[in-house]
């Protein structure tokens, strides 16, 4: 008899048809809803495998239902929506996919610096506004980015990705991170500094570091204040770890010149939060990774880690 799997999505056809060799599949049918909790209670009570995603909590509350799972499968590099410590004691393996949106999400993240510091949504709106009406001297100034200072929170493969493209524009490379790099120090230019040296230093301040309970609000008033009046922040990791009213009230006041955020506390994030009321501020909904080619190979990698949990070593195993 074939081992049970939940998916919380609707998967790409070819990627549902591999599981269902391996699966008695059943799965959330909607594209863009999230399963409803009671739905995920429902059915994680049957289940061997569960193939998840970023917007699903797997929590304790919801593992005490999991009597028979053995593997959490998330479509996902970041898996702070698991409690890993939780399944960990019950013996459920919970694998990720790193590595294959490593550049994709750097090309983001650079994309949102770039658009922040050029102020290119606001730029592209006051002309399909028809408020463009002759070229002048000081019309949408912004920042530049070449030879410009760029501070990397997080040193991981994400961030030296960005340090990469940094280094093609000229940048100063700093970073901060749990641990140094020293390979990366000597490729890629970068230089090691303490996190408020980074805050005090940088143009760009690029958060790129795992969320857990240890970074929750890492960027605060206290590091919003170290921060350069025009330094621009930058962030496509988690949105708990920076503090948003903080953040909030640093660009109201001008105590940094601009945000570029792809990740918020609350996603999606609501329409009337204060930061959306805020001209100095790109904002993004969470698209990091979201190209065709890496999004079909994170859903391809994260249907092998399942079918390997059974049949092979799983190679994408998160360890704390
Ligand atoms: C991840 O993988 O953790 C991203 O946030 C979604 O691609």
């Amino acid at each position: 008899m074939l081992r049970k799997l939940y998916v919380t999505r609707k998967l790409p056809e070819t990627i549902f048809n591999q599981l269902t060799k391996h699966f008695t599949v059943r799965y959330w049918d909607s594209e863009d809803i999230p399963v409803p909790r009671d739905v995920l209670i429902r059915e994680i009570q049957h289940i061997d495998a569960l193939y998840c995603l970023i917007t699903d909590t797997i929590d304790d509350e919801l593992l005490c239902y999991a009597t028979n799972l053995k593997v959490i499968s998330t479509l996902s590099v970041g898996f702070n929506h698991i409690d890993i410590e939780s399944a960990t004691n019950r013996g459920i393996v919970v694998t990720h996919t790193p590595g294959i949106l490593t550049d994709t999400t750097a090309d983001l993240t650079f994309a949102l610096l770039m658009a922040t510091a050029r102020r290119i949504p606001e730029a592209s709106e006051t002309l399909r506004k028809q408020q463009w009406k002759s070229w002048s001297i000081f019309n949408l100034t912004g920042m530049d980015i070449h030879h410009a200072t760029i501070g990397i929170v997080g040193f991981g493969e994400i961030g030296q990705a960005v340090a990469k493209r940094a280094s093609g524009f000229d940048m100063n490379i700093l970073y901060y991170s749990r641990s140094r790099k020293l390979e990366a120090e000597q490729t890629l230019g970068a230089t090691y500094v303490t996190l408020n040296e980074l805050l005090q230093s940088a143009d760009y301040v690029v958060i790129l570091t795992p969320y857990s309970k240890s970074t929750h609000n890492l960027i605060g008033e206290k590091e919003l204040a170290l921060m350069k009046n025009h330094a621009i922040l930058i962030n496509t990791a988690r949105g708990g770890i920076v503090n948003e009213q903080a953040l909030y009230e640093a660009l109201k006041k001008g105590t940094i010149y601009a945000a570029g955020l792809d990740v918020y506390e609350q996603e999606p994030v609501s329409i009337n939060h204060p930061l959306l009321t805020l001209p100095n501020i790109v904002t993004l909904p969470h698209i990091g990774s979201s190209t065709i080619a890496t999004r079909l190979a994170m859903c391809q990698l994260a249907a092998q880690n399942t079918i390997e949990a059974f049949t092979d070593t799983p190679k994408n195993v998160v360890i704390l």
